[in-house]
């Protein structure tokens, strides 16, 4: 059989690539010019909103840079209004009522799949349709624990206090909470599946919050219940938690493939807790503020801890909005030349 045409997704099955697979976490977004150019004209509600704005901001960063995955134009609280909520951005999430109350939890939709969002599913098949074969268009949802943090505390926060006190305060209606926001996401996920995604990630950026028992009771079980329910869809299953190394024994009971690393902990220390499994990651997204000289050394440095298996090179979390493109394209160009199948068939 011939090899899947996408390196990205070679790896993300597990494949020892002779060379890493590349994409950005946020590389569709206000660091590009022709981003800063669209959001002039629209409210971010109306670009996630406008399939024809969705897929061509989804493929803005694809026409400068040689990446081997596009993400999706979106944003984690997208399928969030169909349950009856309001979401504004300012620039980050703002919930017009903070979720605290049992009669607000029962009064949440649970609307089915194609109700959610067709608006994404729309902009999944316009931007799969302009796509070459090997480059790959990964689909996303929020974990969630962490859109229960957003709902909860009702904005973006340091420490989500609100939140944190919630659940030690009321922790069955944090479950039901939780519960419904998992049947949510998993609906949400299948639809971008059927309509084309490729591969699946689930960004549970606040996980790392909590200490590792109160991640065993709110994060995994419901990280769990989705990711098993994915599984049959033939899709790489993507775990991305941030400022959590603290939660990795607990993250490698999680059924999926990948597991984006943020830059805290170099791969190779990882590899054990994960074997057989592909790591994504990690280089500390301040780097590219840095001159070439520095970009080049830092990627080399992860490239190197990534050589024991499977690895999709990425961020350790979303590229910083002051990032200069140009730099960009020399990460981009250095990962891509990094000599990885000497180095890989030079070990065992
Ligand atoms: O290129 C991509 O990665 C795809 C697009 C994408 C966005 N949001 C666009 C966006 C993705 C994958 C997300 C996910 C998201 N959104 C996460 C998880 C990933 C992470 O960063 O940890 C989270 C926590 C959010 C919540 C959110 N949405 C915040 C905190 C903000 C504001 C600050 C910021 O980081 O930009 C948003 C708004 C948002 N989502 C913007 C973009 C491009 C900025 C809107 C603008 O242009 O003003």
């Amino acid at each position: 059989m011939n090899p899947h045409p996408s390196l990205f997704l070679r790896a993300a099955w597990g494949e020892n690539t002779p060379r890493a697979p590349l994409w950005l976490m946020r590389q569709a977004g206000r660091y590009l010019p022709e981003y800063r150019a669209i959001k002039a004209r629209a409210s971010f509600w109306e670009m996630v909103r406008t399939p024809e704005l969705a897929a061509e901001i989804t493929l803005q960063p694809l026409r400068r840079f040689p990446l081997d995955a596009a993400i999706l134009f979106s944003d984690i609280m997208t399928p969030l209004p169909a349950m009856g909520l309001e979401v504004a951005f300012n620039p980050g999430p703002v919930v017009a009522e903070p979720v605290r109350t049992q009669a607000q939890i029962e009064a949440l939709h649970l609307p089915e799949a194609e109700a959610i969002a067709p608006f994404v599913a729309q902009a999944i098949r316009l931007v799969r349709r302009e796509l070459p074969p090997q480059v790959a268009l990964i689909g996303f949802a929020g974990a969630p624990l962490t859109l229960a943090a957003y709902l909860v505390q009702g904005a973006g926060s340091k420490d989500y206090e609100v939140f944190r006190a919630f659940l030690h305060s009321e922790p069955g209606l944090a479950e039901h909470l939780l519960e419904k926001l998992s049947e949510l996401t998993l609906r949400y996920l299948r639809l971008q599946a059927q309509a084309g995604a490729q591969a699946l990630q689930v960004f549970d950026t606040w996980a790392g919050l909590l200490d590792e028992a109160l991640y065993r009771r709110f994060g995994l079980p419901y990280n769990r219940r989705i990711l098993k329910g994915l599984a049959g869809l033939g899709l790489p299953r993507i775990y991305l938690a941030v400022g959590a190394a603290h939660l990795y024994p607990a993250m490698a009971e999680l059924p999926c493939e990948v597991l984006s690393v943020d830059w805290r902990t170099p791969l190779n220390r990882l590899r054990p807790l994960f074997p057989g499994r592909t790591l994504q990651g990690n280089l500390d997204p301040s780097v590219l503020l840095a001159p070439p000289a520095t970009i080049a050394r830092e990627a080399r440095r992860v490239l190197e801890a990534g050589l024991g298996g499977a690895h999709i090179f990425n961020l350790g979390h979303g590229l910083l909005r002051t990032t200069p493109p140009e730099h960009v394209a020399f990460l981009v160009e250095t990962v891509q030349q990094f000599p990885r199948k000497e180095l890989v068939d030079g070990t065992p």
